[in-house]
C-alpha cells in the first residue's frame, strides 16, 4: 500500500471511532491519596438495565478507603490482588443523561440518587435497581451524603439491631458517616440513644439528639455496664467481652465496622468470634455487611426528605481537590459526611 492510500484509509471517517472523555479520580495501584490522578477516560455507555448520569455530587466512604490502599489485604481477592481492579466512587447524586436498554423507570432528565460505578467523575454509570428519585427537598449534595452511610445505618438499626420504641441504644463511632444517621435513625424508632466519640465531635453527636456521649480518649466506658438493649459498633474495635459487658442480659450487638486492625484481617476476626459464640449466650451477637436496595434507598430518602434525619455535611470538595477530601477523612477529622461537589447545585 502506498503511504497516500495508507494516510486515507486511517483518516477515513468510517475508520475514526470518536471517543469522548470525561474527567475521573484514577488509581492504578494501592497506596496512600498522593497516588490518585484526575484523568481524561472514555465516557461511560450504559448497559442493560444500567441508565449514565451527569454526576453532581459523590459521597466519600471508608469503603473507598480500603479500595484506595487495598487494605485490609484480604479484600484484595475482591478488589484485585496485584493492582486495584475496582474504580473508587459508589454513592451518588445526579441527573440521568442516557438510559440503557430495558431500562424504563427512568429517562433523560430525571434526578437520581443511589449507588453507582467510578462515581468520582464527571459522568457514571449505575444499575437501575440502585437508584431511586432525589426527593426535591434535598439538594444534590446532601442526596449523595445518604447511598451507603444512611443504608448502613438503616439495616443496623432496623434489620440486625431490631430497635424498638423506649430501646436503650448506645452508637460507637457516633461523630461518623453511618453513625452520625444510626444515633438519627435509632431516635426515629423512638430509642434513647448515647455515643462515644472523641473530644472535638461530642458537642455534634449530642446535637443529633444523643445522651449522654462519651469521649472514648477520656472516658471508661465500663460505668454504662449493663444498661443497653443494643450497642452498635462502627468504631474503635474493642474486644467482644467488653462490648457484651455494655448490653442487658438479653440484649443484641451490631458489629458494623471499625478500622485500624492487622494488615491481613483489619479486625473482622471479630465477626467471626460473634458467629461462633451467638448460639451459646444470652445476647445477640450479628455482624452486618450492608447491602444496597430499592426500597431502603426510598427509605433513607424519604426519612432525610421529611427531616427525620438530615445529613451532616463537614464539607465540599471540588472533584480536583478529592486525594484532600480523602486525607482529611483518614486524619480523622470529618464530622460526619465529606462529599465531592462535582457540579453546582
Ligand atoms: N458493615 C457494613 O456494611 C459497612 C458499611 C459502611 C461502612 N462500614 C465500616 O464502618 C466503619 C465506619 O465507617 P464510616 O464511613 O462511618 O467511617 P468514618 O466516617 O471514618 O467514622 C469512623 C468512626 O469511628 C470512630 N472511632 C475511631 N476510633 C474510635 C475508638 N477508639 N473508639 C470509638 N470510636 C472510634 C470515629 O470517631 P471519631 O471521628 O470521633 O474519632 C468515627 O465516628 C468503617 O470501618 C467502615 O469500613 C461498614
Amino acid at each position: 500500500m502506498t503511504l497516500l492510500r495508507k494516510a486515507i484509509v486511517l483518516t477515513s471517517p468510517l475508520r475514526r471511532k470518536v471517543v469522548s472523555h470525561v474527567k475521573a479520580i484514577v488509581h492504578d495501584e494501592y497506596g496512600d491519596a498522593d497516588r490518585l490522578q484526575l484523568r481524561d477516560v472514555p465516557d461511560p455507555v450504559p448497559g442493560k438495565g444500567e441508565v449514565v448520569l451527569d454526576v453532581h455530587a459523590s459521597g466519600l466512604e471508608r469503603g473507598a478507603w480500603h479500595l484506595m490502599t487495598g487494605r485490609p489485604l484480604v479484600g484484595r481477592v475482591a478488589f484485585g490482588v496485584r493492582r486495584p481492579r475496582w474504580p473508587l466512587g459508589i454513592e451518588v447524586a445526579g441527573v440521568v443523561t442516557a438510559v440503557g436498554e430495558g431500562v424504563t423507570r427512568f429517562a433523560v432528565g430525571d434526578a437520581v440518587l443511589g449507588s453507582g460505578v467510578a462515581t468520582y467523575a464527571e459522568r457514571a454509570r449505575a444499575k437501575v435497581k440502585n437508584l431511586v428519585p432525589k426527593p426535591e427537598a434535598l439538594s444534590f449534595v446532601e442526596a449523595a451524603a445518604l447511598p451507603v452511610s444512611a443504608v448502613t445505618a438503616l439495616q443496623a438499626v432496623r434489620d440486625k439491631g431490631r430497635v424498638a420504641q423506649g430501646d436503650r441504644v448506645l452508637v460507637i463511632g457516633a461523630s461518623g458517616g453511618v453513625g452520625t444517621y444510626v444515633v438519627q435513625v435509632a431516635r426515629a424508632f423512638g430509642a434513647e440513644v448515647a455515643g462515644v466519640c472523641r473530644t472535638e465531635k461530642v458537642a455534634g453527636v449530642r446535637a443529633l439528639g444523643a445522651d449522654p456521649v462519651l469521649d472514648y480518649t477520656r472516658d471508661d466506658l465500663s460505668g454504662l455496664e449493663g444498661r443497653f438493649d443494643v450497642v452498635v459498633d462502627i468504631g474503635g474495635l474493642r474486644p467482644l467481652a467488653q462490648l457484651r459487658r455494655l448490653l442487658t442480659p438479653r440484649g443484641t450487638l451490631v458489629l458494623a465496622g471499625g478500622e485500624g486492625g492487622g494488615r491481613w484481617l483489619g479486625g473482622m476476626e471479630r465477626q467471626l468470634q460473634a458467629l461462633l459464640w451467638s448460639p451459646f449466650v444470652g445476647q445477640r451477637l450479628t455482624s452486618l455487611v450492608s447491602t444496597t436496595k430499592t426500597d431502603d434507598l426510598a427509605t433513607v430518602a424519604d426519612l432525610a426528605a421529611r427531616g427525620d434525619i438530615r445529613p451532616v455535611l463537614d464539607a465540599t470538595y471540588p472533584l480536583d481537590a478529592f486525594p484532600d477530601a480523602m486525607r482529611r477523612l483518614v486524619d480523622g477529622d470529618v464530622l460526619g459526611k465529606v462529599v465531592i461537589a462535582v457540579r453546582e447545585g
